[in-house]
């Protein structure tokens, strides 16, 4: 399915009934309370916490053959497997915000190149190209938002010979706006520019077609959509952006042994460290800090196996269904919906406005949370208000739940 074709009108789009309810029942707080926030922090499955509580077992029979046991490895193949591409494109990454540091810190920039993003990106995004334009005099030109729309034509029309790089999120944080990549990345490829993506509001939503869009470094945290317990995602980079970049440093767990192997390398006397170290052909060149993360890595491989038993194009199918259902809802009872509504763009989150200030907007989120109905309120650059989200393990109940107390407190606050 290609990012763009997604269209949550498509007839015969309404996903196996049987399939979601078995879904719904591996997140047990999916029924304790009305979770509606994956863009913020997802439900974590009880696949994850069997994997963990398997792992920790092992753990504490034999460290050892835990930690070399091939966990990481089993992480990482199941997150290639998940976004369908070969697995030396995949490394595991503790952060979204972690391996977008690497990104920025592998592309060269000297003064008078430029990296293009939007205003409405999270800081995450921005934060590392910020800096590092800054101490290379590099310019960052940000594409203004239209109504909350980042336009491909406007980002497209921001590249020229000096551009380094396009660093945008595939799906907005604060309106849910989903950006055409591919009208970006074809731009993209044509100028040999990389385009860096933020697909943390993405994966495991809906899926995204990263070769179809042309991403070459795709930052992916595991903890929201990914339904991950623990600080674990991925980072995918393509064999194009892979051989072009590394990261300036190198680290025992990235660099490519002396001697095959690390321990062969150890276990020879004459063994000296001063050398000049290679760093891995593919994605495993950006992995950092997860030696010894098994826990974090079982508890990913585990919530990717929740997923997978669905199917990516099953899980959104149904989170387009739900959010439309959430946004004709609100749009019923005469509130602002912020998120724009065209199928093309839409994700699994729907914002809207529950007053005409921000005091409104928080005063719902923390009346709708008191009633064990978890959302939030975000912006940026003025766009956002009250996010929900909604996921496979969301049902209809769920939506109208939240569509009734939110009347009730519509009804009350004009009483
Ligand atoms: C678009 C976006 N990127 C990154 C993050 C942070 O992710 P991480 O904690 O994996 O760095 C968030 C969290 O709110 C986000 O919305």
């Amino acid at each position: 399915v290609s990012n763009e074709s997604y269209d949550s009108r498509a007839p015969g789009s309404i996903a196996s009934h049987s399939d979601l309810c078995a879904a719904r029942d591996l997140f047990p707080a999916a029924t304790t309370q009305v979770h509606l926030n994956a863009a913020g922090i997802g439900l974590s499955s009880s696949r994850a916490s069997d994997a963990v509580m398997r792992c920790l077992d092992s753990l504490e029979r034999d460290p050892d053959a835990t930690h070399h046991g091939g966990t990481a490895d089993r992480a990482r193949a199941k997150a290639a497997k998940f976004l369908g591409v070969e697995p030396h494109t995949v490394a595991l990454a503790p952060s979204t915000s972690a391996v977008l540091v690497l990104a920025a810190d592998a592309i060269p920039l000297v003064s008078g190149d430029n990296v293009v993003t939007c205003n409405l990106e999270f800081v995450s995004v921005v934060l590392p190209f910020l800096e590092k334009c800054r101490a290379s005099g590099a310019e960052l030109r940000v594409v203004e938002h239209d109504e909350g729309r980042v336009h491909a034509d406007a980002v497209i029309a921001e590249i020229d010979e000096r551009t380094r790089a396009v660093v945008l999120s595939a799906v907005l944080w604060t309106n849910g706006f989903r950006l055409d990549l591919e009208a970006v990345g074809a731009s993209c490829a044509d100028a040999r520019v990389p385009l860096v993506i933020d697909g943390i509001q993405q994966v495991g939503a809906l899926p995204l077609d990263v070769t179809r869009c042309g991403i070459s470094f795709l930052a992916c945290g595991g903890h929201k959509w990914l339904t991950c317990p623990s600080a674990m995602g991925f980072v995918y980079a393509s064999d194009d952006f892979a051989s072009r970049f590394r990261p300036t440093y190198a680290y025992a767990p990235t660099a490519v042994p002396p001697e095959g192997d690390w321990l062969t390398a150890w276990t020879d006397p004459s063994f000296d460290p001063f050398r000049l170290f290679e760093v891995p052909a593919g994605a495993r060149r950006f992995e950092f800090g997860i030696h010894h993360a098994v826990l974090a890595a079982a508890a990913f491989e585990g919530s990717l196996d929740a997923l997978l038993e669905v199917g990516r194009e099953v899980i959104g199918t149904h989170v387009l269904r739900l959010s439309d259902r959430v946004a004709d809802g609100l749009l019923e009872l005469g509130l602002a919906v912020v998120t724009p509504l065209e199928a093309a763009h839409r994700s699994g989150i729907t914002t809207f406005r529950a007053g005409s200030t921000a005091s409104d907007d928080v005063a719902l989120t923390n009346h709708l949370r008191a009633r064990g109905i978890v959302v939030s309120t975000r912006f940026t650059n003025r766009v956002g208000g009250v996010r929900v989200s909604t996921h496979l393990y969301n049902n209809d109940g769920d939506v109208d739940t939240l569509l009734e107390e939110t009347a009730r407190w519509v009804a009350d606050s004009k009483a």
